[in-house]
């Protein structure tokens, strides 16, 4: 096992009746602003709970958050924050919602030019806002982690940055809440979660078999519940049994002691900026052929992957191997999500595009073991032409 540190100190509120919680987690004297997305949160109550906890605070309302939420929305939230000396944020709604409330908190306190240079340098956050977030769709893991992923529609670049500074104080996860997602928004947080889980644990043994366990123990919930969630999103159990999943997929512990791969985020991340695919069927596109490609450096994992989470047992390591992809396309598949660049009218010339990014940032060998270099990115893409 690699060396690690763990550090979460996300307070998690879980159910049907948490939201009145929110009004003991903020300081009676806190300049709350509220920030929501295109809307979904007056249509299935979550708005009028929230208002209902917070009656007693001093609230801005901020909504219009986009799905890929940008860097040119945030800062509009930055200046009515600074206008109004505004101390707390509160994000309500999905992982978009979520990483824009990092992001404002963050670039209002910034203090080193513009803050666009977290994401697009790399500098560091080195303070933030406080803030808490209600979680009404479960995918991302952003409730309980430090990372955020922010685009910029003027350039058509997304970005992602992570900081200790950027946990929430508290999230309050709603299964009831996600019950009026549309069945589409439902697929997309099964695949992101379970990519999120096989980006830390397809990439080569390191003798670390509770992280292992852990993991396979999310992937096989995940294809378990993930579809009755699907078929019926008011199915509170089933959502429930997602929304924890996907939380427990990106909050550090399985990837403690273990190395992470997270290239097919990176290559994902360009697919949403270029053609406005949603992120996780970027994820259902770019992870087969990135396995096809790296079909032999991954072969030990492929092969613990398809023996303890699909029960692949029999056949020759080379058909192992390539049940396993089969299984995993036909999972995301059964979901509606297809995994091919044509179904979105992505072509050779967006492989071009994407591979001179990479070549520009100096992205030469990403991911596991470095493996992921722009020649394997133009194969892996072309896989899935
Ligand atoms: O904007 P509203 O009106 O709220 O509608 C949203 C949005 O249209 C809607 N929605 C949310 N909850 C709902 C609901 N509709 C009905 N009922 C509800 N209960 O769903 C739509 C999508 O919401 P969004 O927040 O964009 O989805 P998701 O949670 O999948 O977040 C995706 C974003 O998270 C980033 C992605 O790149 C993408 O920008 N990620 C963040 C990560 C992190 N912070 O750790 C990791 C991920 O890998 C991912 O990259
Ligand atoms: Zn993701």
């Amino acid at each position: 096992m690699k060396d690690f540190e763990f550090y979460n100190p996300v307070k998690i509120y879980f159910g049907k009746d948490q939201t009145l919680k929110i009004h003991s987690q903020i300081a009676a004297g806190n300049k709350v602003m509220l920030i929501y997305g295109g809307g979904s949160i007056f249509k299935n109550g979550v708005y009028d709970r929230v208002k209902e906890a917070l009656k007693d605070h001093d609230v801005t309302e901020f909504g219009g958050i986009e799905p890929n939420p940008t860097y040119e929305t945030s800062m509009k939230a930055v200046g009515i924050i600074k206008e109004k000396g505004i101390d707390f944020l509160l994000a309500v709604g999905g992982g978009s919602v979520l990483d824009a409330t990092k992001f404002i908190a963050a670039a209002a306190m910034y203090r080193f030019g513009d803050p666009w240079n977290i994401l697009a340098k790399g500098m560091p956050v080195a303070a933030s806002l406080p803030f808490g977030a209600v979680l009404t769709l479960p995918a991302t893991g952003s409730e309980m982690n430090k990372n955020s992923v922010i685009s910029r529609a003027s350039t058509s670049e997304k970005l992602a940055f992570s900081s200790p500074y950027s946990f929430p104080k508290f999230s309050i996860l709603l299964p009831g809440a996600a019950g009026s997602l549309p069945q589409k928004q439902v697929a997309n947080g099964v695949v992101d979660a379970f990519v999120h889980v096989l980006e830390q644990y397809l990439t080569y043994p390191v003798n670390a078999p509770l992280q292992d366990r852990f993991a396979e123990a999310i992937l096989i919930t995940l294809i378990e519940e993930g579809p009755k969630a699907y078929d019926n999103p008011a199915d509170y159990e089933a959502m429930s049994n997602l929304m924890w999943s996907a939380t427990m997929a990106l909050n550090g512990l399985i990837g403690c002691g273990v190395p992470g791969d997270w290239s097919v985020h990176d290559i994902g991340h360009e697919l949403t900026a270029l053609h406005g695919i949603d992120h996780a069927r970027t994820l259902a596109i770019v992870l087969p052929g990135l396995w096809k490609t790296l079909r032999e450096e991954k072969k030990d994992k492929l092969l613990q992957y398809g023996a303890r989470v699909w029960n692949i047992n029999t056949g020759t390591e080379v058909e192992r191997v390539q049940a396993a992809i089969d299984k995993t396309v036909d999972f995301f598949e059964s979901l509606g999500i297809k995994t091919r660049l044509g179904v979105y009218n992505a072509g050779p010339e967006t492989i071009d595009i994407i591979v001179k990014r990479f070549e520009e940032r100096k992205w030469l060998s990403r991911g596991d073991r470095g493996l992921t270099t722009p020649e394997i990115i133009r194969r892996a893409l072309e896989y899935q032409l």
